[in-house]
């Protein structure tokens, strides 16, 4: 059966949620599923924008249908090129057969390696600012190059002032019957699911999105249409001070995230004396994380949203303990910059983690190291207890500053 929602005059909702998915992109944890939002504008012209993921391509062409109510579709805008939004062209063509098909120039690069249907007299390639009138909906077309993927478009319909705003503003999270982000408690629900969706898919591609965020600011919008998650129509400031922050690497938060490697318990009893000592230093926002426990992406977010970073890990093959190796890499090539970054390395024969981890970490722009690192060997012992502390000391001041 069709679901459907009318969200503006003639503009109607046609997504819907994937519950089953354990791994978005076949890599991040999906605890609460996603959502894919999809839209149609019935005007004197029709317009689809984007289609769906392969396991709801029939929800959508039901949803599709029902709107439509046997009317024919003029035009399929194809935002982003993702197959997790693109899934469905090549059976919408075949149940379309005279749709045109909107995008750019990569847009029709990309539909051509990803798919073989034919292409030809049915493109409609557009640039910055090109515009297509449905009739009452005039529709203008801004480019978002790496917002997240290079042929990435967003879509602005002037008349219901509506930017639909491909992966920019998504998040993690299914659907429980309201689709407005002022229907639930967005903080409560899906805030942190935001943050973990922005951080690692979009993440390295902060300046891309501060040029679009720009240019967003020259065009009244009164509504924001993601392709994940719910629709913005109330409170955008929040989700653009989210988005100004996250994009330019600043911290939401003061605060800490201690993540650890530990493979007997050693280095963690370092971590959670840290964070001990830490709390007692008046620190509020402390994280502790075991990286071969918690997924990257969990770390990752919060190390977008606070001030301070402490990497603890034992030595391995003469390196650091690979999770932690690969954690510090994910954070390198996801961008993350301006972090007070402090170690504790650990080595029963020969420690090396804390300047592996180091050299990693100051690959980051403007990484600052706080304290002195604390070397342990094996476990920690009571005459290494002031070394701590002193690295305590020397966080909770920068965490303060
Ligand atoms: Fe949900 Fe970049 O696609």
């Amino acid at each position: 059966m069709y679901c459907t929602r009318e969200i503006a005059p003639q503009v109607h909702w046609i997504g819907g949620s994937d519950r089953r998915l354990a791994l978005f992109e076949n890599m991040f944890p999906l605890p609460d599923g996603v959502s894919y939002d999809a839209y149609v504008i019935v005007d004197e012209k029709t317009a689809a924008l984007d289609t769906i993921d392969s396991a709801l391509s029939n929800q959508y062409f039901e949803n599709l249908d029902h709107v439509l109510g046997g009317r024919h579709l003029d035009y399929l805008i194809v935002n982003h090129m993702e197959p997790d939004h693109c899934a469905a062209i090549g059976e919408l063509v075949l149940r379309h057969p005279d749709v045109k098909l909107v995008g750019n120039k990569k847009t029709f690069q990309f539909i051509r390696q990803f798919y073989d249907f034919d292409l030809a007299d049915r493109c409609i390639e557009v640039k910055e600012g090109d515009t297509l009138d449905l009739g009452r909906h005039k529709l203008t077309f801004v480019m978002a190059p790496m917002v997240h993927w290079p042929e990435a478009m967003m879509t602005y319909d002037a008349t219901e002032k509506i930017l639909f705003s491909a992966d920019a503003f998504g998040t993690f999270g299914a659907f429980h019957g309201s689709i407005f982000a002022d229907e639930v408690d967005f903080e409560t629900r899906y805030a942190d699911e935001a943050r973990r969706y922005y951080t690692n898919i979009v993440g390295k591609y902060g300046p891309q999105v501060q040029a679009v965020l720009k240019k967003a600011g020259t065009v009244d919008i009164q509504m924001f249409c993601p392709l994940h998650g719910p629709i913005w129509r109330k409170n955008l400031g929040w989700i653009l001070d989210k988005y100004s922050h996250w994009s330019s690497y600043t911290p939401e938060d003061k605060g800490v995230v201690i993540a650890y490697a530990s493979m007997y318990g050693n280095t963690q009893n370092a971590s959670e004396v840290l964070a001990n000592m830490l709390a007692e230093r008046g620190v509020q926002n402390i994280r502790v994380y075991d990286v071969s426990k918690t997924h990257a992406s969990y770390i990752i977010s919060d190390a977008f949203r606070f001030s301070n970073l402490v990497f603890a890990a034992p030595t391995y093959n003469n390196g650091a303990y690979f999770g932690m190796e690969n954690l510090l890499h994910d954070m390198v090539r996801l961008n993350l910059q301006n972090r007070k970054v402090s170690f504790i390395g650990n080595g029963s024969w020969a420690p090396v983690s804390d300047k592996c981890m180091e050299k990693v970490a100051l690959e980051m722009k403007n990484t600052e190291i706080v304290g002195t690192p604390v070397v342990l060997r094996s476990s920690l012992k009571e005459a290494q207890l002031s070394d701590l502390a002193a690295l305590a000391d020397a966080i909770a001041a920068s965490v303060k500053a």
